[in-house]
């Protein structure tokens, strides 16, 4: 069977796990717990780092470090993971839902502008929305399958209306923004490392930045808010730190992040060069500003297509897909929520099929997909 992203554990990962076992640092006390952290923020070109338990622990610690509290509402794209959302309901406050651009398929910063400008109002300094009378806390775009969100252009919004920007980046690490990482383009920025991300801890996630009040505050929520060695804690904290086994093997992968991001992006080229001629296809988009990581990669399908259908079909010659994200506004916690119009998430959601992406997917298994695809569309 042929999966859509599985990790590749060849490299360290084995010896730096039996250290942890050696030595006895298994927890969250360790070696590699300090090392990991290091190199996230070196790789992503961010000042500060720390590493927790998940991406979702990471993202629900960025917007409280960024100052989001109870009933208050988070702007964020409605074509995400739910993670996104329940990240700003772990916080006690409630997504607002922005659509996407079809060209980058992350937050349209436009049309973030025009919500906020004909829904909200601003009074001493901070912004409320109307119809509710809750505070808007901060913007969390997400970087769409590895691919950033037009920062720049956000980044002129959320000045304007005086909100923290956090980066949803689960699935992005390797990418570039205007030829620049990604690490520091919001105020705090968030990396998943579960088992499907191009480099993975088994599970875990990061919170960056060059804020260094925001990532220590996210560091000490992350562990029970301890002051010193003596059971003294100054806030309601969390238990989210990550431990050194995860470390171990985040420590391994990250030593090949850019082979596993080449190896990424070279898939997707791949599929676009192997798979154009087909009638009624297109591909995840990729804009100007950005190269995306290419977390996963794949195809569009057009209406007249049952992206179902086509997975079933794939599956019988052992290459599992699966249909891509539901929208926020249609799961049952969200329905309610406010939102934008949603032209563009309101197509492509139903569109969209994943193929396999892993990096360690050899030449042959691609060639096996591709011809696979070819056959069946
Ligand atoms: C966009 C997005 N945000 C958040 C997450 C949550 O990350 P984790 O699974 O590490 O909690 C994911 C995971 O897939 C994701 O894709």
């Amino acid at each position: 069977m042929i999966d859509l992203a599985v990790p590749d554990l060849s490299g360290n990962e084995r010896k730096y796990l039996n250290e942890c076992i050696d030595t006895t640092f298994v927890s969250t006390v360790g070696e590699f717990v300090r090392r990991f952290e290091k190199a996230v923020a070196d790789k992503t070109g961010a000042a500060y780092g720390t590493v927790v338990s998940s991406g979702t622990d990471g993202l629900h610690l960025a917007l409280m470090s960024c100052g989001v509290r109870r009933d208050e509402l988070v702007c964020i794209p409605a074509f995400t993971f739910i993670a996104t959302a329940n990240a700003v309901a772990h916080c006690g406050a409630e997504p607002w839902l922005i659509d996407v651009e079809e060209k980058s398929w992350t937050m349209d910063p436009k049309l973030l502008d025009r919500e906020l400008a004909e829904k909200a109002y601003a009074k001493d300094g901070k912004l409320f929305h109307r119809k509710s009378g809750k505070r808007v806390a901060a913007v969390m775009p997400v970087y769409t399958m590895g691919m950033p969100a037009d920062m720049d252009r956000l980044r002129e919004i959320t000045d304007k209306y005086h909100l923290p920007l956090v980066a949803d980046a689960a699935a992005a690490i390797g990418a570039k923004y205007k030829g620049r990482n990604i690490g520091a383009l919001a105020d705090a920025t968030v990396f998943s490392f579960n088992g499907n991300k191009t480099i993975t801890c088994g599970g875990g996630g990061a919170v960056v930045g060059d804020n260094k009040k925001i990532i220590e505050l996210a560091r000490h929520l992350a562990t029970t808010a301890r002051v010193g060695q003596d059971y003294e804690h100054d806030m309601v904290g969390y238990n989210y730190r990550m431990t050194n086994l995860q470390a171990a093997v985040g420590c391994a992968q990250i030593e090949r992040l850019e082979e596993f991001v080449a190896r990424k992006r070279y898939i997707s080229g791949y599929y676009k060069e192997h798979l154009k001629e087909i009638a009624g296809v297109t591909f995840f988009p990729e804009t100007e500003w950005g190269e995306s990581a290419c977390w996963f990669t794949g195809l569009v399908l057009d209406d007249m297509r049952d992206v179902r259908e086509i997975c079933g079909r794939l599956a019988e010659k052992d290459i599992r897909t699966k249909p891509f994200w539901q929208p926020v506004y249609m799961q049952k916690p969200y329905v309610q929520a406010e939102r934008s119009d949603m032209d563009v998430t309101g197509k492509i959601w139903k569109r969209i099929l994943p193929l396999p992406a892993s990096t360690c997917l050899t030449d042959e298994q691609l060639e096996g997909v591709v011809m696979a695809v070819k056959e069946i569309l």
